[in-house]
Order: structure tokens, then C-alpha cells, then sequence
């Protein structure tokens, strides 16, 4: 997302009335609720969640803007990683697809357009959509309503010999937050104070899961140091990977491995975030329903994940060198000629894909890429080091794709 921080201004923008009694209920019938509770009703209630309902949530209009919203280069760029896959799977004629989280088809049309066109592509694309909103599914029918050769279906979990990939999607997964007070493990809840009012309540946590998580990870968090915790990871990466038979998982998000994340100098708040307006704030307790909440995706259990599943890593970098190794550039510059080119259309696209790769902005987010069943040892374009971000600290290597602050 491309934003800009301001501190939230209280009262501005209402909650949804209805999530707002909901949430004080549970809380009134069963005690504090988990952070992840609370971002299963705020962001995913089935009738008034933040992602449910007619109004995509990126996008101009929208709360925050993504890459493929921003420019359709971003599509284009990464159909060529999508016909490197194609040609470490044999060349079929029919390649499969699977996005997750795909929104308004921003990244489904100019993906699947180039590929299409490319010679030695494939000749038809199956498009899988996964997404939580029916109302997205359809939109991305509409983004590529135009092109031959193109099915795009709800994804209903069948077998993908293609390319799985997520972009700014793990971010909003449910999580949990927890605080190191006097040697100890608490999680932060939510609870409601004397005046009716939603505030973090620290108490015992609700999961072994969430020590085990970070003792796995060997992180050990510093007094009064606030952390995020993913549980919901887990079984993402496990279903994303179990879909694929052949192929690979790509990955895209604000995203860090464990040391990063849970590094007390760089991070003691942790990386909460909510976005609204395309503005960043810190008060998930306002504007319910209302505005995006989002933490950044930790890497390393995302790659036990994947291992668990059974995936091999093919690599990780930052969006801004990916997109550079695939040639983003080239592309820029064929902006020019391509039909119905003007200089304001180029102008446009070149300030995108400026923001893309900013170092201080987009450039930072993490690629992931995972594969399963590929022919011999695959060289995908566009990543670097194949060794898990764990290993690369223990080793005292370089880590490739590490992100200063968050936005
Ligand atoms: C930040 S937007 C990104 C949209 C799109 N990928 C892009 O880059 O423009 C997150 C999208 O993921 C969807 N989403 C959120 N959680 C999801 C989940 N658990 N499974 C599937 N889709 C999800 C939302 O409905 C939303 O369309």
C-alpha cells in the first residue's frame, strides 16, 4: 500500500453501529476477546465486515492503494514470472491460476492479457479466484470478460498445476498481539472499560501456540515489547500450498523474517497499522468496520509453513529488486509505443512503478516465492537467495529484502 502516516484522529470517522453491539456483547457474555477475534468481526463479518460487501476496499477510491491497482505494469511485469512457471511446468497449453485476495482484478487483467499474448505462452488460462467477498469474484469475472481464452471460476480448492499468488493479503489475516511484562508472556485482549469504551487488556494468553511460536522462532521479546502474532499463518500457508500440485506459490506483503519483525530497537510497538481514507493510523478501536487493520506477515513462519507443506523455497527478495530483474523497466519504456500511448498515460505508469520499487515505500514489501513438482533444478527470473531467512541471519550473510520501519 502507498500512504502516508498521520495520527488517528479521534471521532472522525464512526464504527459500524452494529459490529461495534456485537463485539461489546461477546465481550459482555465471555470475557476479553483476542485481537484475532476481534479482526475476524471488524474485518471478515460475513454481513458488515471491513472485506464484505459490494465496495472494493483498494483501489483510488479506496482506502489504500496496491501495486497492481496503481499500474497495470505491475501485471505485466509479473507475467513474466508467470511465463517462467509456465515453462518449468512443460509449456501446457492451458496454465492454472490461482490468486488469493484478489480484489478488483488489478493484477488478474494485465497478468493474464500478457500472458496470453506471449509467444510460447499458454493458449488458455484458467483463472481460480479465492477470495472472501462473492462480490470480488465477480469483479475479476469483469476484469477479464474481454479476453479469449480465459475462465475464471470461484476457487473451490481443486488441484493447481500453475501459479498460486497472494498479494497484500496475509497482512489482514487475523492476529494475535501479546506484551513481554516482568520476564512474562501476556496477550493483549480487548475489553471494554467503565465508561463503555474498547481498550487493550493485557492477561494470561489464550494459546500455548503463541509462546511456542516465538520460542520456535528463538525470539525472545524485550520488557514492555509489543508483538504480533499469526496463528492463522499456519493454516493459510498449509491450504494455499495444499492446493498445488505442480508450480509455485508466490508470495507478496510487508513482511520481515522473525529477528526483523521482533527486533525491540526497530519494533517495540510492533507493526499494527490500520488504513483508512489512504491514511495510516494506530487506533484499531475506532472506525469499525470501517478501516483496514493490518500487521506485518512474519516471514520465517511463513517459511516453516510452506516446508511444512511440503514446498521447496525458490527465493526471496524485495519487490523493488523482483521487479527490476524482471525487466519493469524494459517494460517502461515500451510504455511509449504501446497502442493508445500519450505522454500522460506514460508519465502515470513511470510514477507508479517509481512507487513500486521505492525503497521507503512499496519497494520494501517481501517476495516469496515457493515450488512443488517444478522440472529439475528451476531458475525462476526475478529472486535471489533460496536459503530461508533464518539460516541467511545464522549465516551472517546478507539478507536480501529486509524493510527498514514500516510506512
Ligand atoms: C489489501 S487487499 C489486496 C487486493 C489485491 N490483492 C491487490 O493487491 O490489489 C486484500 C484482499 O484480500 C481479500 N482477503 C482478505 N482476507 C482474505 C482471505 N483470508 N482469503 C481470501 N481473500 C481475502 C480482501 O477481500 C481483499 O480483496
Amino acid at each position: 500500500m502507498d500512504l502516508r502516516r498521520i495520527p488517528a484522529r479521534d471521532g472522525d470517522v464512526a464504527s459500524d453501529p452494529v459490529l461495534l453491539a456485537a463485539i461489546r456483547d461477546e465481550i459482555a457474555a465471555t470475557g476479553p476477546m483476542t485481537f484475532a477475534r476481534f479482526m475476524e468481526i471488524t474485518l471478515y463479518d460475513p454481513a458488515r465486515g471491513y472485506y464484505r460487501g459490494a465496495v472494493a476496499r483498494p483501489g483510488r477510491g479506496g482506502d489504500f492503494l496496491t501495486a497492481p491497482e496503481a499500474s497495470p505494469i505491475f501485471g505485466r511485469t509479473i507475467a513474466r514470472f508467470g511465463r517462467a512457471v509456465h515453462a518449468a511446468l512443460g509449456a501446457p497449453g492451458t496454465l492454472t491460476i490461482r490468486e488469493h485476495g484478489a480484489g478488483t482484478g488489478a493484477l488478474a487483467a494485465p497478468l493474464v492479457e500478457t500472458l496470453l499474448e506471449a509467444d510460447g505462452g499458454p493458449v488458455s488460462i484458467d483463472y481460480l479466484v479465492d477470495e472472501v467477498e462473492p462480490a470480488r469474484v465477480e469483479a475479476v469475472g469483469l476484469a477479464l470478460a474481454g479476453l479469449a481464452g480465459v475462465q475464471v471460476e470461484r476457487d473451490h480448492g481443486r488441484p493447481v498445476d500453475g501459479l498460486v499468488i497472494a498479494n497484500e493479503v496475509l497482512d489482514a489475516l487475523p492476529t494475535h498481539r501479546v506484551i513481554r511484562r516482568a520476564s512474562e508472556l501476556r496477550e493483549v485482549h480487548v475489553g471494554v472499560t467503565a465508561d463503555d469504551q474498547l481498550a487493550d487488556i493485557e492477561i494470561e494468553p489464550s494459546s500455548p501456540a503463541l509462546a511456542a511460536r516465538l520460542a520456535a522462532e528463538s525470539i525472545v521479546l524485550a520488557d514492555g515489547q509489543y508483538a504480533e502474532i499469526c496463528l492463522a499463518l499456519d493454516d493459510w500457508v498449509a491450504n494455499a500450498a495444499g492446493g498445488i500440485r505442480r508450480g509455485v506459490l508466490l508470495l507478496i506483503d510487508y513482511g520481515h523474517p522473525a529477528a526483523d519483525l521482533y527486533d525491540p530497537r526497530r519494533r517495540a510497538a510492533g507493526t499494527l497499522a490500520t488504513y483508512r481514507g489512504h491514511q495510516v493510523g494506530e487506533d484499531p478501536y475506532r472506525a469499525i468496520g470501517r478501516q483496514d487493520i493490518t500487521a506485518h506477515v512474519d516471514a520465517t513462519a511463513v517459511e516453516s509453513a510452506a516446508a511444512a507443506a511440503g514446498l521447496i523455497p525458490l527465493g526471496t527478495t524485495t519487490q523493488a529488486e523482483f521487479l527490476s530483474r524482471l525487466g519493469a523497466g524494459e517494460l517502461l519504456v515500451a510504455e511509449q509505443t504501446r497502442p493508445g500511448a500519450s505522454l500522460a498515460t506514460y508519465l502515470e505508469t513511470r510514477s507508479a512503478l517509481v512507487r513500486m520499487i521505492d525503497p521507503a515505500a512499496m519497494g520494501r514489501f517481501r517476495v516469496m516465492a515457493f515450488g512443488r513438482a517444478l522440472d529439475g533444478e528451476v531458475e525462476l527470473p526475478g529472486l535471489a537467495d533460496r536459503r530461508p531467512s533464518q539460516a541467511r541471519r545464522r549465516g551472517g550473510a546478507g539478507v536480501i529484502g529486509t524493510a527498514s520501519s514500516r510506512l
